[in-house]
C-alpha cells in the first residue's frame, strides 16, 4: 500500500437524482473504502463532484424546460445533499461548470495539443438549416437501420441496443425542431489514442490483479486497435475549446469530466487554505490513485483517461479501477432518463441510511449484476440487522444496565471460551482488512455479520442469565467479553454502517473507534454505560407493499408514448353480443358471435371467470375490428373486445347512452 491514497468516485451527471443503481455501482463502495483507510490513519482523500457539461445536460434541460445552468444548479445541490444524508463523505464535492475547472480543462487540452497528441479532421456532420446549428449525435433521431424503430438516436438505438453513427439513420430528424438536417463539412479535434496504444499496453500489462471486467475490456480494445477519437463537439454548453479557430466548439464531456478529478482536488486545496496541497497527490508517483466507477465507465477510465494522462505527462496514473457491474431492479436496469428507479432521497425520507447501506453492501454487484428487491430488503433488515446484530448489542447492554447498574463488570480469569470469542473478533478484523483492501467489500460486511452471529452463539452458550445466579464471576467475565465485542463491532462496522457505529459508541459512552485496538479489551471495568437505544427498527409488510406499489406506478408511467396517427390506426366499434358459449375444456374462454353493424364476427375472449354466457348475450360492448385474426385454442377469433382489469377484477367496456351498433369508437 502506497503512503498516499487519492480516491475518486465517478462524477455523476447533474441531470437527475441519485438512485440505488448509482450507489451500488461506485458511490457506496468508494465511501466504505475511504472510511476504512481513514480508520487505518492513512493519508487519504475522497474527491468527487457533479459532471455538468455535455449533451446529457442540455437534453435534460430542454426536456425540463430549464436552462442548462438552472438544471445543474438544481441537481448539484440535490445530489450533494442526498450523498450527505447517506453519510457519504467527500473531502471535496465540486462541479465541472466552475471557472476553475474550465481553466484547468483548457490548459490540459492545450498541453496535450502542444505535444501533438491532437489533430484536426474535416468531416461531414448533420447541420439543421432551421436551427442553424450542427447537431451532436444525440440531437438527431430517425429510423434504426437494424430494427426499424422510429425513435433511434444518432449514437444508439435504445430499442435494439446497437451503436449507431448519425449517418446510419434512415430519415434523420432534428430533435429540436423536427426538421430534416443536411450533411455539411465541419472540423473537429481528435485525440491520438492510436499513438498512445503502445504505452498504454505497457502500463496495463502489470495490472494483473485488476478485475476481469476491466481487463477484458482493455484486451478487446487493444485487439481492435485504437483510433483517434473526436474530443470536440458543436454545442453551446460546456468547456470552450481554447483555440481561436474552434469558435463555437466545446470539449467533449468525456474529455473534460475526468480532468474534473484534478480540478476538484485543486478546489479542495484552496478551500483548506493550502493551495498547493493537491500537488502532493497528483504530482507524486507514490500516490495510489483509485477510481471507483460503474462498468459503463470502464473504457474511459482504463483507456482514454490514462492515455490523456500519459499524453499530458505531469500527473500520476490510476493504480486501481474498481468497477462494479450493475444493480438492477427486479431484473431491469435502473435508468434516470426513463425514471425507473428507487431514488435515494425518497428512500431516505422513509428509512434510516444504514438500512440501505447494509442492504446494498451485502448485495454489491462486484462480479456480476445483482437485483434490488423490496422483499429481500425487508428480510435483510429484520432477520439480519435487527435479529442478529441489533439483538446482540441490545441484549448485552440491557444486561449490564439491569444486572450491573449500567457499569461494565470485571473480567477476572478469562476462560478459554472467552478468549476464543476475543480471538474471533481479532480474526474478523484481519478478514475485513484483507477483503476491503482487495476491493471485495461484500465479503467484508458478511464477515462482520458472521461475527455478530458468533457473538450471539457465545452469549447463548455461556448463559449469563443462569450464571448470574450460580457463578457470578463467570457471568461477569462473559458480559465483559460481550462488551468488548460490542465495542469491536462498532469499529469494524464504521466503514459500512457509520450511523449505527456512532449510536453504539454513544451507548458505550466512548468518543471514537480505534481500528488497531479491535481485539484488545478497550472498555475498562466499571465504565458507566451511556443511554441505550434501539439500533434497528423492523420494516413491516405494509411499508414494503407501499414501496412495491410505487415502483409499479413508475413502471406504468414508462408506457411508450404513441402519436395520434398511430392511435387512429386502431378501429373500434360498438357491437352487440348475439350468442355466447363457454369453450370446452378451458377455464377462461368464451366464444361469442358479435354484431358489429351489418357484419357478424366470431370473437374468443378470456372472460369466463367474470361473466357467464347468459349475462353476455344482448350486451353492448366495444370491439377492436381491424386486428389480424388470431387462433385461440384452435378457434378463430376475429376481433378483440375491450375490458378493464386490475388484480383479479375484470369489467367489460360498454356504452353510457344508447347508440347504434357499428358506431365508431375513437
Ligand atoms: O457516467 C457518468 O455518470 C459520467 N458522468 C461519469 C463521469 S466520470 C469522470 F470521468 F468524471
Ligand atoms: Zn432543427
Amino acid at each position: 500500500m502506497k503512503n498516499k491514497i487519492l480516491i475518486t468516485s465517478a462524477l455523476p451527471y447533474a441531470n437527475g437524482p441519485i438512485h440505488l443503481g448509482h450507489l451500488a455501482g461506485c458511490y457506496l463502495p468508494a465511501d466504505i473504502y475511504y472510511r476504512y483507510q481513514k480508520l487505518k490513519n492513512r493519508d487519504v482523500i475522497h474527491i468527487c463532484g457533479t459532471d455538468e457539461n455535455g449533451v446529457p445536460i442540455t437534453i435534460e434541460a430542454e426536456r425540463d424546460k430549464k436552462s442548462p445552468q438552472e438544471l445543474v444548479d438544481f441537481y448539484y445541490k440535490h445530489i450533494k445533499e442526498s450523498f450527505e444524508r447517506l453519510g457519504i463523505v467527500h473531502d471535496n464535492f465540486s462541479r465541472t461548470s466552475i471557472p476553475l475547472h474550465h481553466k484547468n480543462a483548457q490548459s490540459f487540452f492545450k498541453k496535450v495539443n502542444d505535444k501533438n497528441y491532437i489533430i484536426t479532421k474535416r468531416t461531414k456532420q448533420y447541420f439543421c438549416p432551421e436551427c442553424k446549428r450542427f447537431l451532436a449525435d444525440r440531437y438527431i433521431e430517425g429510423t434504426c437501420p437494424f430494427c426499424d424503430s422510429k425513435e433511434a438516436r444518432g449514437d444508439q438505438c435504445e430499442n435494439c441496443g446497437r451503436w449507431l453513427d448519425p449517418e446510419n439513420l434512415i430519415s434523420p430528424r432534428c430533435k429540436i425542431c423536427g426538421g430534416t438536417p443536411i450533411l455539411r463539412e465541419t472540423e473537429h479535434w481528435y485525440f491520438r489514442l492510436d499513438l498512445l496504444q503502445p504505452e498504454l499496453e505497457k502500463w496495463i500489462e502489470p495490472k494483473k490483479h485488476w478485475k476481469n471486467n476491466v481487463k477484458r475490456f482493455c484486451r478487446g480494445w487493444f485487439k481492435e486497435g485504437l483510433v483517434p477519437r473526436a474530443i470536440t463537439r458543436d454545442l453551446n454548453w460546456g468547456v470552450p475549446v481554447p483555440l481561436e479557430e474552434a469558435d463555437g466548439k466545446v470539449l467533449y464531456v468525456w474529455f473534460d469530466a475526468p480532468i474534473g478529478y484534478i480540478s476538484s482536488t485543486m478546489e479542495w486545496a484552496l478551500r483548506i487554505g493550502k493551495p498547493d496541497r493537491w500537488k502532493d497527490y497528483w504530482l507524486d508517483s507514490e500516490t495510489s490513485l483509485v477510481h471507483f466507477i460503474g462498468k459503463d465507465n470502464i473504457v474511459f477510465h482504463a483507456m482514454v483517461w490514462p492515455a490523456m494522462l500519459i499524453a499530458h505527462g505531469d500527473y500520476v496514473l490510476p493504480s486501481e479501477i474498481p468497477a462494479n457491474e450493475f444493480l438492477n431492479i427486479k431484473g431491469g436496469k435502473f435508468s434516470t432518463s426513463r425514471k425507473r428507479a428507487v431514488w435515494l432521497h425518497e428512500f431516505l425520507d422513509i428509512f434510516e441510511p444504514d438500512l440501505l447501506r447494509y442492504a446494498l453492501s451485502v448485495n454489491l454487484p462486484e462480479n456480476k449484476d445483482t437485483d434490488f428487491d423490496w422483499d429481500d430488503f425487508q428480510k435483510k433488515v429484520n432477520n439480519e440487522l435487527a435479529n442478529i446484530l441489533g439483538n446482540f448489542v441490545n441484549r448485552t447492554i440491557s444486561f449490564v444496565n439491569r444486572v450491573y447498574s449500567s457499569k461494565v463488570p470485571a473480567a477476572v480469569n478469562l476462560s478459554a471460551e472467552d478468549r476464543e470469542m476475543l480471538e474471533y473478533l481479532l480474526k474478523t478484523r484481519g478478514v475485513i482488512e484483507d477483503r476491503i483492501e482487495a476491493f471485495e467489500l461484500k465479503k467484508g460486511i458478511k464477515a462482520l455479520m458472521e461475527l455478530a452471529k458468533e457473538a450471539n452463539r457465545y452469549f447463548d452458550r455461556t448463559k449469563p442469565w443462569e450464571t448470574i445466579k450460580e457463578d457470578k464471576e463467570k457471568c461477569s467475565r462473559t458480559i465483559n467479553t460481550c462488551i468488548q465485542v460490542v465495542d469491536g463491532l462498532a469499529a469494524l462496522m464504521e466503514p459500512y454502517l457509520p450511523f449505527t457505529s456512532k449510536k453504539i459508541l454513544g451507548m458505550l459512552d466512548i468518543e471514537r473507534n480505534e481500528w488497531e485496538k479491535v481485539g484488545e479489551p478497550r472498555i475498562p471495568e466499571n465504565k458507566k454505560m451511556g443511554k441505550i437505544e434501539i439500533l434497528f427498527k423492523k420494516v413491516d409488510d405494509e411499508r414494503i407493499r407501499i414501496e412495491k406499489e410505487k415502483l409499479g406506478i413508475e413502471e406504468a408511467e414508462m408506457v411508450e408514448i404513441i402519436s395520434i396517427d398511430e392511435f387512429s390506426k386502431v378501429e373500434m366499434k360498438v357491437a352487440t353480443v348475439e350468442s355466447a358459449e363457454k369453450v370446452e375444456n378451458t377455464q377462461k374462454l368464451v366464444k361469442m358471435v358479435v354484431d358489429i353493424g351489418g357484419e357478424k364476427r366470431q370473437v374468443v375472449a378470456g372472460i369466463a371467470e367474470f361473466y357467464s354466457p347468459e349475462e353476455l348475450v344482448g350486451k353492448k360492448i366495444i370491439v377492436v375490428t381491424n386486428l389480424a385474426p388470431a387462433k385461440i385454442k384452435g378457434i378463430e377469433s376475429n376481433g378483440m373486445l375491450l375490458a378493464a382489469t386490475k388484480d383479479n377484477e375484470l369489467a367489460l367496456l360498454t356504452i353510457d347512452k344508447p347508440i347504434d351498433v357499428g358506431a365508431k369508437v375513437s
